[in-house]
């Protein structure tokens, strides 16, 4: 296993493998939820809810205890994964939650899909002669990867591969199994993913915040997180995610971050085309690959 030691964020090793961070003391573990927490958005409430839970907990023991007996946001939503987690792990989902369902899209987001995304596909494909390459960040336990793979093949397109990425080991790990609890069956019936939806999906560990993705592709799907991160970041992981799509290509986010959170940053997009009303754009087939997006900077 390589490992190595991030100078700025002594709390995190960063590890080929999952390497657990060591808590000894309660502080430890004040000052790991205090530097995960810093490039998150202040207003948010969810570091406080943890702050309040552990409250009272004297060693890293009794936190973790307290975690694994109290309800709290990140066993509610990691589910199965839960059980796999370190403390940093459960820690770090109780400031961002790994919520996911099936199917997390809107009539009208389904009906763009059909309409203009999948079209597009096909073209690309005839262009190209290769698979789309298509990228969900943050996929948490992958069943929005699943809900998608399962759609295009449903509307008869097959040449697509879908990457999903988490800053999660634990949702990584559960997502490769190709199992996930449907919401409103009782706990032990599990969806079992087909061998055709699995071998053209991948999962690999990534944090947004920690550099750019090596590759370009066709489609991102970034949904459900851009809004945790406090302003700077947001405008740092929105550049990222530019830069790693295809001119032509689409970015699909949620209307939270699009249309409440941070809606002045959307606007100042000089690269990206927005398709109506819907919470998701087109990078301009002329925008060149520089670091400037924003009309603002
Ligand atoms: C609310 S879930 C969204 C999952 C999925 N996109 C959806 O909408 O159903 C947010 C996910 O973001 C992940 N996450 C948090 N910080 C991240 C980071 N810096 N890089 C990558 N993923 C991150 C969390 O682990 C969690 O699984």
């Amino acid at each position: 296993m390589l490992t190595l030691t991030c100078p700025h964020h002594p709390w995190y090793t960063l590890s080929m493998g999952k390497q657990p961070v060591v808590f000894r003391t309660r502080d430890d573990v004040y000052a790991f939820i205090h530097a995960t927490a810093r490039n998150l958005d202040p207003g948010s409430r969810y570091k406080s809810e943890l702050m309040q839970l552990i409250d009272g907990a004297r060693t890293p023991q009794d936190i973790e205890q307290c975690l694994d007996t109290t309800p709290n946001r990140g066993r509610l939503f990691a589910g199965k994964a839960w059980h796999t987690m370190s403390l940093d792990d459960k820690l770090v989902c109780n400031l961002v939650t790994n919520e996911t369902e099936p199917n997390r899209f809107t009539p009208s987001e389904f009906c763009f899909f059909e309409e203009v995304l999948i079209p597009h596909f096909i073209r690309r494909v005839t262009q190209t002669q290769r698979p789309v390459q298509i990228l969900s960040l943050p996929c948490s336990m992958g069943v929005e990867v699943y809900t998608l793979a399962g759609y295009f093949l449903e509307h008869y397109f097959h040449r697509f591969r879908i990457e999903g990425k988490d800053n999660l080991y634990a949702v990584i790990r559960q997502a490769r199994t190709g199992t996930f609890p449907y919401p409103g069956c009782p706990r032990d019936m599990t969806v079992h993913i087909s061998a055709d939806i699995q071998g053209r999906t991948s999962f690999d560990v990534f944090d947004i915040t920690r550099g750019d993705l090596k590759k370009q592709y066709d489609a991102i799907f970034h949904r459900n997180l851009l809004a945790y991160f406090e302003a700077r970041t947001a405008t740092q992981v929105l550049s990222s995610l530019i830069r790693a799509l295809r001119p032509g290509g689409y970015l699909i986010f949620d209307r939270f971050v699009v249309d409440q959170q941070y809606p002045a940053l959307f606007r100042g997009m000089t690269t990206l085309e927005r398709i109506g009303a819907l919470p998701i754009f087109q990078k301009t087939r002329d925008a060149k690959d520089h670091d400037w997006f924003f009309e603002s900077q």
